[in-house]
């Protein structure tokens, strides 16, 4: 570190609901963030990293009563299961809570009165669907029914999948309880509402303040032209959360509570250790907050949450950071597919730490999402960090054991270039704060290549052969290692546990950043075990394979043929003439786009041999457009176009899908678009 005090920092990564696994998609924020903090722990700073679970609300309510156990059993256990498997991608985090705790529900208690006593917080009846057998009000996701627009059944209580459309769920035709089977009534009751345009001002400073990356600002200032509403924080018992101090009955909805769970999370670490709370809490605080998190909760972060903070007065954070999301082989992550891989499962078969170099080597400090492909995958592992960086100390060390008897030169050969790789540091330093791993990666690898290339000219096994030339092999396996050093000081945040097995390797105590200044002269290594093993193919596979079987596994555990995930019962006999008039036909997918403004939408240009058609799918979910274009596909010529918010479609192509998967219906390999499907 430079002579300049250390930063307080305190970090966050968004915290996981408190009802299912750890997967690959939630692995790339922690691992994203562990970096970063590990990095500035490197530079000697003061970086505290906090998450908890969020345990609270309807799903995880729903989700203990399913298993029959309590919703704390529930929390207990999936904390146990997602700690140990942070613990297993060396995630570290100093602390790790829960937001179903006391710190928590004192912050809960403290932001909501000090909003309310200053008047931000309104009261008002709304009208909302109830049902009537499990004596619940029903959020839109566990209302289904037919879309009022297209008719197309089995829709969501927000919007359908089938042609976009949003709407509530009182409009929806023949509208059913997700969790009963009941038909919902209509019922009034009074809510607790956040007035957000309270804060309208002070959020278009913040936002315009360089607090979010330039893609999200964009975004936001959109939601801000469009105007803000008041936020619905409260919920009917029965409610797993916290009681609204003064409203008997009255539930904090989980996304009040849930950002407050990094200030209790950070309390508890707080009272521990004896860190000064308020010293990164108050208002003026000189201390750093950072939040990572995915773009799809960039609204509660970027907005609720500095809002909440600020009326309370409390700081607001120095940045939310955010990614986008992972994909897997060019699509989303499919349980069908075996592409929807849990951290436990990736971790049975692969070392942990060639998924963190693979997404290091990819991320930015931009939005995009990140693609895992799996061959690049192993092909980049191996390369690099087993091709490059290994192979620099395993070539270098056995001769040092032999000439040296494990001791390094008392001299340095090749002071420039040593001195080169030191100053290197300076610039790969800045990537990782600007959180552009990738850049990073390439410049440690570059470096890589050079060590690689003094090495390979300096012929050392030759020289090792020629009598009387014991000392020049010695020097250059020497400065071998000092190069290899300075490559695991910068990538010690990304591959802790192989930076570990190098500094015991090179029995140093450290390799925090400031630690590379001195060189290695007459200095004692350990014998040599191989750091890192190479990517097998079949471990690839066998991952794949056994994500496969996690899905028969939780298939099994899924609710009652009346619940929402049911098996769609066989449909009424049609006459053979009825059928025939189907026109069903070969199309190649020539173009697929995502359609701005609707998430489960692709359009798609269909080529029926001559003839083209613009068509809207609802199958973004399972495939990304690039997957898509140049596959033949069935499609459904004689639909009458339909007006959609988005454009016209001219027809619609065939998927099967259920709750787990979509899967769009190709035909053998020789069919030719136009031809006719009987
Ligand atoms: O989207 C989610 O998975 C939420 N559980 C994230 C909460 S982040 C923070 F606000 F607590
Ligand atoms: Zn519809």
């Amino acid at each position: 570190m430079s002579n300049t005090a250390p930063r307080k920092i305190l970090v966050t990564s968004a915290l996981p609901y408190a009802n299912g696994a750890i997967h690959l998609g939630h692995l790339l924020e922690y691992i994203q963030t562990d970096i970063w903090v590990r990095f500035q722990k490197s530079r000697g700073h003061d970086c505290h990293y906090v998450c908890a679970d969020d345990a609270h609300g309807t799903a995880i309510m729903l989700r203990a009563e399913q298993e029959g156990i309590t919703s704390q059993a529930l929390i207990d256990r999936v904390s146990q299961e997602h700690q140990q498997d942070f613990a297993r991608f060396g995630v570290a985090f100093d602390n790790y809570h829960s937001t179903h705790s006391e710190e928590n529900r004192h912050f809960s208690e403290l932001i909501y009165t000090r909003l309310r006593d200053k008047g931000h917080i309104a009261t008002r009846d709304i009208e909302q669907m109830y049902d009537p057998v499990k004596g619940l009000f029903l959020a839109d996701r566990f209302i289904k029914g037919t879309c009022p627009k297209c008719k197309t059944d089995d829709q969501y209580g927000d919007n359908c999948e089938a042609c976009g459309a949003t709407y509530t769920p009182a409009e929806l035709i023949d509208p059913v309880s997700a969790i009963s089977g009941a038909t919902p009534e209509v019922r009034t009751s009074t809510h607790y509402f956040f007035k957000l345009p309270d804060f309208a001002r002070f959020l278009q400073g913040w936002i315009s303040d360089d607090h979010v990356q330039p893609q999200i600002r964009n975004k936001l200032m959109e939601w801000f032209e469009s105007g803000f509403n008041e936020w619905d924080i409260s919920r009917d018992a029965p409610y797993f959360g916290f009681e609204i101090p003064d409203a008997p009955g009255k539930y904090f909805y989980v996304w009040l509570d849930a950002p407050i769970g990094y200030l209790a999370s950070f309390k508890n670490l707080c009272d521990r250790e004896g860190i000064d709370f308020d010293a990164y809490w108050r208002e003026g605080s000189d201390a750093e907050v950072y939040h990572f998190i995915g773009k799809d909760i960039v609204y509660f972060h970027a907005l609720f949450w500095p809002a909440m903070l600020h009326g309370a007065e409390l700081r607001t954070p120095t940045a939310v950071n955010c990614h986008g999301f992972v994909t897997v082989n060019g699509a989303k992550m499919s349980k069908s597919r075996g592409t929807f891989i849990k951290a436990a499962t990736y971790a049975e078969q692969l070392n942990p730490e060639y998924l963190r170099y693979y997404f290091a080597a990819k991320l930015t400090s931009g939005v995009d999402d990140l693609d895992l492909n799996l061959e690049d995958f192993a092909q980049r592992v191996n390369a690099d960090l087993v091709g490059k960086v290994v192979n620099i100390a395993s070539r270098c060390a056995g001769f040092i054991k032999k000439l040296g008897g494990g001791r390094l030169s008392t001299h340095c050969a090749e002071p420039s270039l040593v001195a080169r790789f030191v100053a290197a540091g300076d610039e790969i330093a800045e990537h990782f704060e600007a959180r552009e791993f990738g850049r990073a990666m390439r410049r440690v690898m570059e470096l890589a290549d050079e060590a690689n290339t003094y090495i390979a000219e300096a012929e050392p096994w030759v020289l090792a052969k020629q009598e009387g030339r014991e000392q020049e092999v010695l020097d250059i396996c020497s400065v071998g290692i000092n190069l290899f050093r300075q490559l695991m000081v910068y990538l010690a945040p990304v591959v802790p546990a192989m930076a570990e097995g190098a500094r015991t390797f090179m029995k140093l105590d450290s390799l925090d950043w400031s630690s590379r200044q001195e060189l290695l002269l007459d200095h004692e290594i350990a014998k040599f075990k191989p750091l890192m093993t190479r990517v097998e193919r079949d471990r690839i596979d066998a991952m794949i394979e056994a994500s496969k079987e996690d899905l028969v596994e939780e298939q099994k555990l899924k609710e009652t043929p009346k619940g929402p995930l049911a098996d769609d019962p066989i449909a009424d006999e049609i006459a053979f003439d009825d059928f025939a008039k189907v026109d069903l036909r070969i199309a190649r997918i020539a173009k697929a786009e995502y359609v701005e403004g609707a998430d489960k939408l692709l359009q798609l240009t269909l080529d029926l041999g001559g003839e083209t058609r613009n068509v809207f799918a609802g199958i973004r979910k399972a495939y990304a457009p690039e997957a898509l274009e140049g596959h033949l596909t069935v499609m459904v010529a004689n639909l009458a176009p339909r007006k959609m918010r988005f454009g016209v479609s001219e027809g619609m192509v065939l998927a099967a899908g259920d709750d787990d998967g979509i899967y769009l219906l190709e035909p053998h390999s020789g069919a030719q678009p136009g031809q006719r499907v009987s």
